[in-house]
């Protein structure tokens, strides 16, 4: 535990899985070493029993954390949860957003319009009404840091999963608009790829085997827990990374920079 989040206040949407006593996602995770680090959590998701148990637990260990229900396809929530944010702590420093949906990993024929719809609503629609919010707060309180979770699948396609691809592709651009937006307010907007990761998201997949063949496909071996991905996302929420504005960074272990084995 260190100190680097003190006097910080934190919006962490999509960060209900922060129970230590289950899998961690890594909002989750992130909303956990904030706190721990010095910093004033809230935590926005859809999923409120996870979400008030983690809050609940963190309160018991002394730390201070808060929950608001939030679904981020609602600018009536966002706007709500902002407002709860300064009210309780009088400013707004980091807004991490990892809200996100899978889809059903169809070829773009038999992808349902709706499905379609919903995964850009969660996502492109999520952080266009979430950065819409802080921008204003965060820039009375003199600065401040904006995460948005993306996915290594920014970077490359699968033979299927178009929906889910195009809208993390869509993030990493929307990021690099707002970092040339923001930039004289001292508002940094950046992005974090993760890689395969085993979280709430993907422990129905990832079962024993998956996981053995996907480490096959990684440079570094293995699949990343929570914990592989809270380090870059809390980098760059952190004053750490003050002139780090506009980027990407990849967590996928060395996935996106291989071409495989000629074998
Ligand atoms: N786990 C992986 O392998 C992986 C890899 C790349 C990217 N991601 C992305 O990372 C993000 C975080 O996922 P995680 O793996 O830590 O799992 P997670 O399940 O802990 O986090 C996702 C959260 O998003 C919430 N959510 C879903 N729809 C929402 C909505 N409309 N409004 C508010 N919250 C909503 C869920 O309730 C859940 O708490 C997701 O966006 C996911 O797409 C995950």
């Amino acid at each position: 535990m260190n100190n680097r989040f003190e006097g910080k206040v934190a919006l962490v949407v999509g960060g209900a899985n922060a129970d230590e006593s289950r899998l961690l996602g890594f909002a989750g995770l992130s909303s956990l070493k904030i706190a721990r680090d010095g910093g004033k959590v809230v935590i926005g998701d859809i999923d409120d029993e996870a979400g008030e148990r983690s809050v609940a637990k963190m309160k018991e260990a002394g730390l201070t954390a808060d929950y608001v229900h939030l679904d981020v396809t609602s600018e009536t929530d966002w706007l709500a949860a902002v407002d709860t944010t300064v009210a309780f702590h009088g400013r707004l420093d980091i807004m991490i957003m990892a809200a996100g949906i899978p889809d059903r990993g169809a070829t773009i024929e038999s992808t349902e319009v709706d499905e379609w719809r919903r995964v850009m609503d969660v996502t492109n629609m999520g952080m266009f009404l979430g950065t819409r919010a802080v921008v204003g707060p965060m820039r009375k309180s003199g600065g401040g840091s904006v995460v948005l979770i993306s996915s290594m699948m920014a970077k490359v396609v699968r033979d299927q999963a178009n929906a889910y691809a195009t809208s993390r592709a869509g993030m990493t651009h929307f990021a690099r608009s707002a970092a040339v937006q923001y930039g004289a307010d001292n508002i940094r907007v950046n992005t974090v790829l993760p890689g395969w990761t085993l979280t709430p998201f993907t422990s129905s997949m990832f079962n024993d085997e998956w996981s053995e063949r996907l480490s096959q496909r990684v440079p570094l071996g293995r699949v990343a827990d929570a914990s592989d991905i809270a380090g870059p996302i809390l980098f760059l929420a952190s004053d750490e990374a003050k002139y780090v504005t506009g980027t990407e960074l990849l967590a996928d272990g060395g996935v996106v920079g291989w071409i495989g084995s000629l074998d």
